[in-house]
């Protein structure tokens, strides 16, 4: 495995290499990525991983400073999962100027996470083509819990007709159900236990779905009152969407997606399901 952190290094490891796949990553890895190395190992010849911390995806009151940043693990992590190359670039080297061109994500970033990160979509998609321009890998892999990240970069891809096709990875849990995720590692052992809420209170909302419930409002509100005796949580948003654009529904006639954010103390946390 090879630790390269210059756009020149990357180009000259791949240089004419075929069928290559890329996990594109911040970072302070865990079994949720290393799913998507694994689905990486089966697909493609060279597996590549990047590891960067976006600064551009934080809003200026986020998390961007206390971001957990562990490179020597993340590299154990790595070589464990059969990746090849390893793409850790400083800020500098992604951003040598200041960015002026971005990519619009226009109304697929007006909902959900997107109505309270206001241009987190915006930087997310961006970072992601740079990506996607420095490796050229044929496959790309990301998590479905990041559904609306997952459904900006596919729409991306065919609005920008470009040369790589999107794989989605169903979401890794804990034993009690909480999707794994990097801030995890800031919740104290009070807020971890009441954290799984959020998973629960998304199954409720999809069994209402299961035996038959229409009524998306019905729906949130049975699946909010499993929130009333958890004190240290607030709840961001809790939204029945479509499963195309992810855009809110009032009556529920097909498939959808339940997804939703809560703050467990300082620390926020976001999963998805569907029904
Ligand atoms: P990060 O949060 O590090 O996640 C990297 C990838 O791992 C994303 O595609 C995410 O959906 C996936 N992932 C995280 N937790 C998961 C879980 N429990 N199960 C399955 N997949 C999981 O998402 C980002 O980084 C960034 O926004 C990035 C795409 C790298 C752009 O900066």
């Amino acid at each position: 495995m090879k630790l390269v952190h210059t756009v020149k290094q990357v180009r000259d490891f791949l240089d004419s290499k075929k069928n290559i796949g890329l996990v594109p990553t911040m970072g302070a890895l865990h079994a949720g990525h290393e799913r998507l190395m694994e689905m990486a190992r089966r697909e493609a010849a060279v597996r590549a991983v990047s590891i960067f911390v976006n600064p551009l995806q934080f809003g200026p009151n986020e998390d961007y400073s206390r971001y957990p940043r562990t490179l020597p693990q993340d590299l154990e992590t790595c070589e464990r999962n059969g990746v090849d190359l390893v793409f850790a670039p400083p800020v500098e080297e992604m951003y040598p100027l200041p960015q002026l061109i971005s990519v619009e994500v226009g109304r697929l970033s007006e909902h959900l996470c997107g109505k309270f990160r206001p241009g987190h979509f915006r930087a997310v998609a961006t970072v992601v083509i740079k990506l996607l321009n420095i490796v050229q890998p044929q496959r790309a892999y990301f998590g479905e819990k990041d559904i609306q990240q997952l459904t900006i970069i596919r729409r991306m891809v065919t609005d920008l007709s470009l040369n790589v096709t999107i794989v989605g990875v169903p979401i890794v849990r804990e034993i009690d159900g909480l999707a794994l995720s990097s801030r995890n590692k800031y919740l104290t052992a009070e807020e971890r236990k009441f954290a799984p809420t959020l998973y629960r209170a998304l199954q409720e909302a999809a069994s209402r779905i299961r035996t038959g419930e229409k009524d998306a409002s019905k729906v949130r509100e049975a699946a909010l009152s499993l929130f009333v005796n958890s004190p240290l949580i607030r709840v961001e948003y809790l939204e029945i969407v479509d499963p195309d654009e992810l855009q809110p529904v009032a009556t529920i006639s097909g498939p959808v997606r339940i997804a939703g954010a809560i703050w467990v103390g300082a620390t926020r946390l976001i999963d998805n399901v569907t029904a």
